[in-house]
This record gives structure tokens, C-alpha cells and sequence, in this order.
């Protein structure tokens, strides 16, 4: 469907390869990172960005942290993994899929290993089953959202939760694809997504490059979209959906569910279950980053858009309550209020 791919090994050379969604749409642009700092560099900048993207770009950065560290040891490696795993944590702290795809990669210490070789093949082989589960799950996910959405409704999203932001197809965006390639003809409004557009920038261009009849607004306009009934269903991912059904997804996703329940449409929340932290009782527990005010004022244009020194307050994210979510939809089925009950029941 789409010909990029937003993050992968090549193991030969030893890179991780994204592509540079700050680039998007005007550049495709790839890079090859091989050091620990620019793996973090490339997540903290939202280069590859997105909860299962940065997760499997970090699953792979700690793989090739421990190979160029060139460690003498499967101890000096695990110490070494141990060290990059730390770091990579503190690029980015709302979406659980980073600590979960790290802390994944660490279990595979837990064995005994002979050598240092050995000790990369596994810890190789685990990044490689992070992603490759990551693009099944993606999948079904689409299949469940789609059968809860009819031909021809208009859909609306916010942010990106597309190919972009995993190993392909996306959560939000997956139902949108299986159903244009099974002739749904849905028509998709997407939010601008401020400050750093990633509606725009990189929703509205995977979208409308798989042929898909896009629409862009601005976030203002959401309401009034609704409110003259061009949209039937609301579809988003998620950073780290809580054990309460609390979702933390980009900042104005809160604002969409209250309009949307407002409105009577129902609100989707789509997500492979490695965003579901049964550890995190509710939204409250979640840690939503700050990012700098100049993302407001300046980022992305050639002249300031705001009075210098102007005061800011940048929270990317927002959480969402879960009496305001319809469903959760993840690879392993669909979720209903009460989501206490129901993501715990979800088939293991
Ligand atoms: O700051 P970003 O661009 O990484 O935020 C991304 C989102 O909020 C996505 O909706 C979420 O990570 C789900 S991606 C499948």
C-alpha cells in the first residue's frame, strides 16, 4: 500500500533506518543512526514518533548499542544493554510502548549465554519479533475497527496514528485502509493537529497517497464538522490507555471526545494491547510531556507566529476520560465501558 517504511534495521550496516517525519510532507528523507545519542535524539525530536514506532526504534537502538559497544562478555553486553536501555528511557515518557519494547528486550537477559554473539542474536531476534508483531497486530486491529464502521461515513482523526507512526498500516488509520481497499469510500476529516501538525504534515500525506478522499481542518473546526453531521465516527490512538480505560493520546484528543459524546458519535480509541498499562490505575498516574513553548511560537514556520517571550504551556498530550470512549479496540478484540473489567478480559 504505502512504498516508505518508517522504521527499520539494516543489520548488515548496523543502522537503524527511519524516515524523518520532520521532513514530511515535503522531503522523503532517510536516516541511518547507529550511535545510542542519535536514536534518542531521533525519538526526543519526534523524527520517528508515534508509540509503536518509537518502541520498535528503541528495541533496535539498545540491540545496537550493545553491538558497537563491542563488549568482550555477555556480562559487559547485558551491563552495556542495561546502560542504553536507561538512557533511551529518558527520550520521551508518556507513550508505555518505549518501556515496554525496552523492558522486553531486557527479559531476553534473563537467560544464560555463552557468548557475546549469541547474546545480539537474541537480543536481535527480539526487536525483529517486536516489529513483526507490531505490523500483525496493526492488522487486526483494522479488521475489528472496520466491522463497527459502515460504507461511505465520514470519519474524523487527530494526529498521526498511521503507517507512519508504526511498522505499517497503523491503529487509528487501519480500518481506514482495509476499508478503501474493500471499497468503503470513507470521507476522512483530519485535524491539523497543532503545534506540530502531524494531521497535516503526516496524516493528510499517508492518507491521501494511498488514495485515500481526504479532508484536512483545523482543530477549531472539529465541532462544526459535527455538528453538521459530516462525520459518523471518531477514530485515535493511543500513548498509554490506563487500567481504568483512561487514554493519554495527542494533545486535543480530550476536547474531540467531549464534542463527540456532545454529538452522540461514537469515540474509538485503537491500540495494540502493548499500549495498555494495566500497571497505571488511571489517567491521573500518567506522565504527560512538556515540550518546549517555541514549538508554539516559532516551530515548523520561517518567522515567529508570537510575541518573543511570549509565556507558553506546551503539554503534548492530554488523557482522556474513559466515560467519554465508545470502545477500545486493540489486535486481541474489542473493549467495552466498563474497561476495569473489560481490558483485564481481553484474551491473554
Ligand atoms: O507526539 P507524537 O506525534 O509521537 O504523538 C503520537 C500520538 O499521539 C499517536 O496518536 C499515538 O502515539 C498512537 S500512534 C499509533
Amino acid at each position: 500500500m504505502h512504498e516508505f517504511r518508517s522504521v527499520f534495521l539494516d543489520d548488515q550496516a548496523g543502522e537503524l533506518v527511519i524516515l524523518d517525519q520532520t521532513r514530511l510532507p515535503n522531503d522523503v528523507v532517510y536516516l541511518r543512526l547507529s550511535g545510542t545519542e542519535d536514536v534518542w535524539e531521533a525519538i526526543r525530536n519526534l523524527r520517528v514518533r508515534g508509540a509503536p514506532a518509537i518502541g520498535i526504534a528503541a528495541a533496535y537502538g539498545a540491540y545496537l548499542a550493545v553491538r558497537h559497544g563491542s563488549p568482550e562478555s555477555p556480562e559487559a553486553a547485558a551491563a552495556l544493554f542495561r546502560q542504553a536501555k536507561r538512557y533511551l528511557e529518558t527520550s520521551r515518557p508518556t507513550a508505555v510502548n518505549l518501556f515496554w519494547a525496552l523492558n522486553r528486550m531486557e527479559q531476553r537477559l534473563a537467560s544464560r549465554y555463552d557468548s557475546v554473539a549469541q547474546l545480539l542474536c537474541a537480543l536481535k531476534t527480539e526487536a525483529d519479533a517486536i516489529r513483526n508483531e507490531d505490523a500483525r497486530m496493526c492488522h487486526a486491529i483494522g479488521e475489528h475497527a472496520l466491522s463497527l464502521l459502515r460504507r461511505g461515513w465520514g470519519l474524523l482523526t487527530h494526529c498521526n496514528a498511521g503507517a507512519l507512526a508504526t511498522s505499517e498500516l497503523g491503529t487509528a488509520l487501519a480500518p481506514i485502509y482495509l476499508g478503501t481497499q474493500r471499497g468503503y469510500q470513507f470521507k476522512v476529516f483530519v485535524d491539523e493537529t497543532r503545534p506540530l501538525l502531524q494531521g497535516a504534515r503526516l496524516t493528510a500525506w499517508e492518507l491521501s497517497e494511498a488514495g485515500v478522499d481526504v479532508t484536512l481542518i483545523c482543530d477549531n473546526m472539529a465541532a462544526t464538522v459535527m455538528q453538521r453531521g459530516l462525520v459518523q465516527a471518531v477514530l485515535v490512538g493511543c500513548d498509554r490507555v490506563a487500567a481504568n480505560g483512561d487514554t493519554a493520546n495527542k494533545i486535543g484528543t480530550l476536547g474531540l471526545a467531549i464534542l463527540a459524546k456532545h454529538y452522540g458519535i461514537p469515540f474509538y480509541v485503537l491500540g495494540p494491547t502493548s499500549t495498555i498499562d494495566l500497571n497505571c490505575p488511571s489517567g491521573a498516574s500518567i506522565v504527560i510531556e512538556e515540550r518546549p513553548g517555541e514549538e508554539i511560537t516559532t516551530k515548523w514556520y520561517c518567522s515567529r507566529m508570537a510575541p518573543q517571550d511570549i509565556k507558553t504551556y506546551n503539554p503534548a498530550f492530554d488523557v482522556t476520560d474513559a466515560s467519554l470512549i465508545t470502545a477500545i479496540i486493540t489486535e486481541k478484540g474489542i473493549a467495552y465501558p466498563p474497561f476495569a473489567a473489560s481490558l483485564k478480559a481481553l484474551p491473554q
